[in-house]
């Protein structure tokens, strides 16, 4: 699909080779200097994101925090360009913390997340007096029995899961319903106050829920709000401090816009008529019997807000007992706000570029294009399951015939397509052909590895002024092998 519309209309355009360029650059041309697969990311439109949260919370409500969340895209140089614009980050492994620090964000702006922390990660944290967050309930006697060999007090924030949301985004990635393996259950909130309380070496600090990914529907934090403004007034009746409300990372990014994506999840379900997913799955769909009919229980790829909006709204409307959730953080005392966003700061500020290898048909006479880039590299399965994004051809974008087609990867297995659903070219794309995959920033290569033994995808970063330069190198043979001690022996040259 050609990207005439949505957020990429202001930066893109065509070179006089009829190329793909964004903010100026040829993507071709930039294909060719540092080789596909390659991940291109935008500096200003990273800056932009943190920017409008930034100003919109300055407004809103000034005790706040934002801690853009590691995973998301985990590199050296966003968090040096977060750093330098003020933000603190979401972290989930000692691995991540490292990088954060080495990068210059300030312990105090760091949050501690994970399910399975070790004792060297919650040493750190509470050597350089980081908050914690627990989770789960197991990790308190752990961490207050690191703080006493210690001897520094650790501060920690109560991650909390089991609220009443349904389908709020897809299974994958939703964490803060009641089957999560994240988080302290509600209803036990109570008990575990106290239990903190008799900890003498925890220092509470407040309470934090992240609900899960590519949420589009601001209710589903209204009703997480609530909730959590109820148990901190419970909290604080028994001595449990809450200095910080943490409402963890979350919100979405259109992929698509609402009548594109609305028209894909009506093909979707007519698929057994349109041949339109793989293997004709209803993918995203559910069968619900009281509706007799398929139910959509899959992410939105499509939404309405950006993060400037999404927080005037989720301060300044009324949630319930017709106050706004700003006046609800009044009634507790006005505790600092956190959030921890990382797909809304990243995924729109990034393309992918691959060349195709072939173009033919499957046994089933569908039209599959095969490209230079494995699903390992591009979201498997976790940040858009059903990994579509919008795509084109950057090489020559000419409108023929429209083609549609799958679009599968390099590696050795049937999973691997980089698109599940049909995907639509303009024209009929040739071996040599670059295709470029919108909206790649979040996560695509969260999952990223050496299955077949290929290197890991390198980065590029494109700045406004139309500078560009190699962030993250291709992996070398000698660094996919090296693991292996022998080989490293027998054959190592550099
Ligand atoms: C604890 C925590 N915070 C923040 C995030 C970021 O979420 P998103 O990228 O959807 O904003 C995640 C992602 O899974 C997370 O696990």
């Amino acid at each position: 699909m050609i990207q005439d519309k949505g957020p990429w209309k202001k930066y893109i355009g065509k070179t006089e080779k009829n190329h793909r360029k964004i903010f100026g650059v040829d993507m071709v041309m930039l294909a060719e200097k540092y080789g596909t697969p390659l991940y291109i990311l935008f500096d200003d439109i990273i800056r932009e994101n943190y920017n409008k949260y930034q100003e919109s919370l300055e407004i809103e409500y000034k005790n706040h925090l934002i801690c853009y969340a590691v995973k998301a895209n985990t590199s050296y140089y966003v968090l040096n360009l977060l750093a330098k614009l003020g933000a603190g980050v979401d972290v989930s492994s000692e691995y991540e913390l490292e990088l954060a620090l080495n990068a210059g964000i300030p312990a105090e702006k760091i949050r501690a997340n994970g399910n399975c922390k070790s004792d060297a990660y919650l040493e750190e944290c509470i050597k350089k007096g980081i908050v914690i967050s627990v989770d789960p309930e197991e990790e308190l006697k752990i961490i207050n029995t690191i703080a006493q060999e210690s001897g520094i007090s650790a501060k920690i924030n109560l991650r909390l899961s089991g609220f009443p949301v349904k389908h709020i985004t897809s299974r994958a990635i939703s964490t803060s319903s009641d089957w999560s393996k994240f988080g302290i259950d509600i209803k036990r909130a109570n008990s575990v106050f106290q239990k903190v309380l008799d900890l003498d070496m925890l220092v509470p600090n407040g309470l934090m829920v992240h609900l899960g990914s590519q949420i589009t529907d601001i209710n589903a934090y209204y009703i997480v709000l609530d909730n959590l403004i109820h148990l901190s007034k419970e909290a604080q009746k028994i001595g449990f401090d809450i200095n910080e409300i943490d409402l963890g990372g979350g919100l979405g990014i259109p992929y698509f816009d609402e009548k594109d994506w609305d028209q894909i999840k009506r093909k979707i379900k007519n698929t057994r008529n349109e041949n339109y997913s793989w293997a004709n799955e209803f993918i995203g769909y559910e069968y619900n019997s009281e509706l007799n009919d398929l139910e959509w229980i899959g992410e939105e790829l499509s939404i309405e807000y950006t993060p400037d909006i999404f927080i005037q709204k989720l301060l300044n409307e009324n949630f319930s007992e017709n106050k706004t959730f700003r006046e609800k953080l009044e009634e507790i005392g006005s505790p600092r706000f956190v959030i921890e966003p990382g797909r809304s700061i990243v995924g729109n500020a990034g393309v992918t570029i691959a060349k195709i290898c072939h173009v033919s048909k499957t046994p089933r006479g569908e039209n599959i294009i095969h490209v230079d880039i494995g699903v390992n590299s591009h979201t498997f399965g976790t940040a858009v399951p059903e990994q579509l994004h919008k795509i084109e051809i950057a090489n020559y974008i000419e409108e023929g015939e429209h083609f549609e087609t799958f679009v599968a990867g390099n590696l050795c297995f049937t999973g691997d397509l980089l698109c599940r659903i049909k995907n639509k070219l303009i024209r009929k794309p040739f071996r040599g052909d670059y295709l470029l995959f919108y909206d790649t920033g979040a996560y695509s290569d969260f999952f990223s590895s050496n299955a077949n033994s290929f290197p890991r995808t390198a980065k590029a970063v494109v700045s406004k002024d139309g500078s560009h330069r190699l962030m993250v190198r291709r992996e070398k043979m000698s660094e996919i092998f090296n693991r292996e001690v022998e080989w490293d022996l027998d054959n190592r040259k550099d």
